[in-house]
């Protein structure tokens, strides 16, 4: 064993991670601990911009945007929490682009802004151009930017370590434990913060635009270790994924004007959200495409591959289309045999952004409300802060990253001032250890592949964009058999050195863990708000469910608290676009 002694512990090293390294590093020393090489992190996904009203384009409003905010994340959002997100975003805007981040320019110079679904001028008349881009490249310079400014910083990167667990004593934090990929060697880090930056988990569901390292490293760990996560049943498809294999097609393609079209050419999001068309927020433009492919009007897909319907980017002309989105034309070019400038892209929803996570307040530190945890905080996907309430505004995650990365490593900055460096509990480290000698204790076991197989259709079919009790609860009993197996599984390569089997076998309990957490919480929630449309409970019911679910994992079962939600500023209203 290894062993290491920081101020501060990043795990992750996507656009959070590596800001909140960036700002703690001011005064700790500070290591982030990354599964990946971080400039190959999933922010790097994120195409279409980062949303914060500069008014370059047309009159924009950090109100508006707040209200927005919590519009489209269906009053679910914690208002002064949105605020602060829409406030400071304009902000970490001119950050970024201080710190060398290349955006695309205005005829005169200005950072360049497009439309974006669900985000509006005074509050609801119209689309507003507030995305702030790179062409489709936004996040991938976001982690560049960032990922350079750390090593001038002189971070420590302990790049391809996966995080094992998180060792607590009693409510603070004292480390993590790690495994280094090349070598098989397992490293003890003793820190005064642990900060969680571990992305997104939507490799839970089989169509997914989420990369394979998308397996919710941190939330699992945490849940495991028994904390409990906020909101995991609001899990949100985005509309647009390429058919058959979900990689995104950023929603800058209708920011720019596409349109999306059935089978019968009719651009059919003008039923179901007359003044926001195609960019209305992603829960509703979502829920359309898989009304109209159960009416029938669906492009029939072959016996492999679901029905679909049509990306049109046609009308909007070559130079449009290669100026900017030129990696969504590369990708349709490379995957489909497509050139969008010259016939419409077959799309479908794509599982895309967990709107839950582990919760935080908004300084980033892991808190129930009940019980604040010392020293231990997360930020980025894998957080709940909760900004994003039932359902995520497209550019808002990169807001997200950025603003509340930043807080959280300002926080950690100031807290391991004063903190004391923890000692390891006697025996702390032994439950990773322990896992690790039980996965190459040399037994035959069950090959991973079919759990994923298995795991990956049951979300998918059951607690996908439409969900009902039957199913759901299929899915909960399903998951909890899975797991149950799952304990048989070894590893079967025993080599030490880059043993992709146990990474494979660790990554599979996350996912398994946060699939029965997600099913159980959508189970339980029994209205309709946002990504969790419920058919046999269509409606909203704010008297009894405005409110945060806390669920726990306790062995084979789901416990379910609440959390109040902040409703300070406006009103809960029905949502009509
Ligand atoms: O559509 C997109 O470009 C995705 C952006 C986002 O998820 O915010």
């Amino acid at each position: 064993m290894i062993r290491h002694e920081y101020d501060a512990v990043i795990v992750g090293a996507g656009g959070s991670g590596l800001y909140a390294a960036l700002e703690a590093s001011r005064t700790a020393r500070t290591a982030v601990v990354s599964k990946l090489y971080p400039s190959r992190s999933h922010t790097g996904a994120a195409q279409g911009g980062i949303g914060a009203a500069l008014g370059n384009v047309e009159e924009d409003k950090p109100e508006w945007h707040a209200f927005d905010t919590v519009k489209g994340g269906d009053y679910l959002v914690d208002q002064q929490a949105a605020k602060i997100l829409a406030e400071e975003a304009v902000r970490a805007v001119y950050d970024l682009e201080n710190r060398g981040l290349p955006f695309s320019r205005t005829e005169d110079g200005r950072i360049a802004q497009r439309r974006f679904g669900g985000h509006t001028r005074n509050f609801g008349e119209s689309a507003v151009h507030r995305s702030c881009y790179a062409a489709d490249r936004t996040g991938h310079m976001i982690l560049q930017t960032l990922y350079q400014q750390c090593i001038k910083n002189e971070v420590s990167f302990y790049d391809e370590f996966q995080a094992i667990d998180i060792i607590m004593d009693g409510n603070r934090v004292t480390g993590l434990l790690a495994l280094e990929l090349a070598t098989g060697e397992l490293h003890l880090f003793t820190s005064k913060a642990v900060l969680f930056a571990t992305g997104g988990f939507g490799r839970m569901f089989r169509i997914t635009s989420n990369a394979y390292a998308n397996t919710g490293d941190g939330p699992a760990l945490l849940a495991r270790a028994g904390i409990p996560l906020e909101d995991m049943e609001f899990f949100q498809f985005h509309p647009t994924g390429i058919l058959g294999m979900g990689i995104l097609i950023t929603e800058g393609v209708r920011g720019e004007g596409g349109i999306l079209r059935n089978r019968h050419g009719t651009r059919f999001m003008e039923e179901y959200a007359p003044t926001l068309l195609d960019l209305a927020p992603r829960d509703m433009v979502s829920r359309a495409i898989m009304t109209e492919i159960s009416r029938g009007n669906g492009v029939r897909g072959d016996r492999k591959i679901d029905d679909y319907v049509m990306l049109d980017a046609t009308h909007l002309g070559r130079d449009v289309v290669y100026e900017k989105i030129p990696d969504i034309a590369d990708f349709c070019k490379t995957y489909l045999a497509i050139d969008p400038a010259e016939k419409p892209m077959p799309v479908q929803p794509t599982a895309h952004y967990a709107m839950g996570g582990i919760p935080t307040n908004v300084d980033g530190q892991v808190t129930t409300g009940a019980v604040t945890y010392e020293g231990l905080y997360a930020a980025g996907e894998c957080a709940c802060v909760s900004v994003h309430g039932a359902n995520r505004l497209g550019t808002n995650s990169l807001v997200d990253l950025v603003v509340f990365g930043r807080r959280a490593g300002r926080h950690v900055a100031e807290y391991v001032k004063n903190a004391s460096m923890p000692s390891i509990p006697p025996g702390g480290e032994e439950r990773g250890v322990k896992k690790i000698e039980r996965l190459r204790d040399g037994r035959k076991g069950p090959h991973v592949g079919p759990f994923y197989e298995k795991m990956q259709e049951t979300m998918m079919a059951k607690v996908g964009v439409y969900r009902n009790a039957g199913p759901m609860s299929e899915a909960v009993d399903e998951i909890r058999r899975l797991r149950e197996e799952y304990r048989d599984v070894r590893t079967e390569d025993s080599s030490s050195a880059f043993n992709s089997d146990i990474l494979g076998i660790l990554e599979l309990e996350n996912l398994l863990d946060l699939s029965l957490v997600t099913a159980a919480s959508a189970l339980n929630r029994t209205e309709s708000r946002g990504a969790h449309s419920r058919e046999d409970y269509p409606e909203r019911d704010d008297p009894n469910w405005l409110k945060h679910t806390l669920a726990g994992l306790d062995g084979a079962d789901v416990t379910i608290d609440y959390k109040d939600v902040d409703v300070s500023i406006w009103k809960p209203k029905p949502r009509t676009y």
